[in-house]
């Protein structure tokens, strides 16, 4: 029969049997005939079969050559990473023997389409990073062809489909802020300047303030793009240019945010662990993973200076942390690996947040502001209720040392039907530190860029 042309990962009939030296025709429970395309991930070869794990993104399959096949010129030379079509019988793997889904694929047939160095040159020294991170990130190209960079990227395309999926379930529109802006979100300090024609431009440090001029529109808004920070320190949960999920909601409270942020969040795990391939991922990169209890860990930033006090948790400088100081990263990691658990940290003193941030009513030293924090990796989502107030924002702009002049399209917003609403963003990156158990978000991105790094 002719050979169907499939993808990795396809179900099919497949058909059962001792493994023969020669590829047997007459078993009764013959397999479906088909035709693969994909790389050479592994192979292996023994005294009269040659093994080959084929890639192609859709799964990795074995793929058994036997008899002449196995002394052929191609057979003899072949090497990782070299594309390849094989055309056979997809059977049930033998007893005692181990191999994805269950099955393999004996061969008949193969060309090899573009052949992979070997020697020096081959995938497996080219990727070997002699204890060197650095090297990694220059052959980044390579090591995604690698079983867990490929996974978190597999993981990472799961939960940005599961955000849309739960955005468009409540209603919520998706639209697209631009890159290239000439105002300031999150302070000056980590800007990237763009020569724009004859002006000064920079890179979005967040899409928040355009979103926010989509609600009289849309209604109930988001976005998923990148936004940019030129942050000077190296640390493993820091990027320059990272992916931003970013929503407003509008005519809301405080805390119906905070119990929007919750389901969120659960709900895109669970749409993204009802995806068997993805779960099976996500269970091989952290085996631990477990559906975070809820209620989230409520928690006021007074109350995370007095937890650090109590025990023992000072500034890098060694001093207490008082009421105002801005948390460091260690003292935060610390906090949220003890506790383990999602903590949601509320109410932050407003010099030390960002200037459309409301001070709570009941007490103005603080704002209507949160920050989600996971264990092992700290700060994943930041968010908050947005000034409504023409005055009150004009003030803030004069606080934060601000010219309003830029704004105008921003304070627009409470002169047009101003309305109590909030957001909050994601960074992606992070989400998946947290998901994937993965050291650094420089891992769990494609290629990631911070200071010093920009290529490949
Ligand atoms: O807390 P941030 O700075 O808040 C904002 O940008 C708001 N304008 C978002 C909003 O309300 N629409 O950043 C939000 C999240 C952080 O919690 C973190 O997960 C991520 O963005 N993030 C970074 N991720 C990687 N590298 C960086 N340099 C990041 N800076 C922030």
């Amino acid at each position: 029969p002719k050979a169907q042309r499939i993808r990795l990962g396809e179900t099919m009939t497949l058909g059962s049997g001792e493994r023969t030296k020669e590829v047997n025709y007459s078993s009764p429970d013959r397999g479906t005939r088909v035709q693969v395309f994909g790389r050479v991930h592994r192979e292996r070869k023994q005294a009269q079969v040659l093994f080959v794990t084929l890639c192609d993104g859709g799964g990795y399959l074995q793929c058994v050559l036997t008899g002449q096949l196995t002394k052929t010129f191609d057979a003899l030379t072949l090497t990782r990473e070299s594309s390849i079509m094989l055309k056979g019988e997809m059977w049930e793997v033998p007893l005692n023997a181990h191999a994805s889904d269950n099955r393999e694929l004996h061969v008949d047939y193969f060309e090899v389409i573009g052949k992979a160095p070997g020697g020096d040159d081959a995938i497996t020294y080219k990727v070997q990073a002699k204890g060197d991170p650095q090297t990694l990130l220059d052959q980044r190209h390579l090591v995604l062809r690698g079983e867990t960079a490929a996974a978190v990227m597999f993981v990472q395309d799961a939960v940005e489909h599961a955000f849309n999926v739960k955005y468009h379930e409540l209603g919520y529109v998706k639209v697209s802020p631009p890159a290239l802006v000439q105002t300031q979100v999150e302070g000056g300090s980590t800007l990237f300047d763009v020569p724009y024609y004859a002006e000064k431009a920079y890179l979005t440090q967040s899409s928040q303030l355009y979103l926010e001029t989509a609600i009289p529109f849309a209604g109930n808004v988001y976005c998923i793009e990148k936004s940019f920070r030129a942050e000077k320190s190296l640390t493993r949960r820091h990027l320059s240019e990272y992916t931003h999920i970013e929503a407003e909601l509008d005519f809301i409270t405080f805390d119906d945010l905070l119990n929007h942020l919750e389901d969120m969040i659960c709900s895109v795990l669970s749409i993204t662990l009802s995806i068997p391939r993805i779960a099976a991922k996500i269970q091989d990169l952290n085996k631990d993973f477990q559906m975070p209890e809820r209620p989230f860990t409520p928690m006021r930033y007074s109350e995370a200076i007095d937890w650090l006090r109590e025990h023992g948790i000072g500034k890098e400088e060694g001093e207490p942390y008082t009421f105002g100081d801005n948390i460091a990263e260690a003292a935060e990691r610390k906090l949220t690996d003890i506790i383990d658990r999602p903590i949601f940290l509320t109410h932050f003193p407003h010099e030390i947040k960002s200037f459309y941030m409301p001070k709570e009513k009941a007490d103005p030293r603080v704002t209507e502001s949160m920050d989600c924090l996971m264990p092992s990796v700290g700060e994943i989502m930041g968010g908050s209720m947005r000034i409504d107030n023409y005055e009150e924002l004009m003030d803030a702009y004069k606080r934060h040392e601000m010219p309003p002049e830029p704004y105008y399209w921003y304070t627009d917003q409470r002169r047009y039907g101003t309305s109590p609403y909030g957001g909050y963003g994601f960074g992606l990156e992070r989400f998946l530190a947290w998901l994937c158990k993965q050291h650094s978000v420089r891992d769990t991105c494609l290629y990631p860029r911070y200071m010093g790094r920009c290529r490949p």
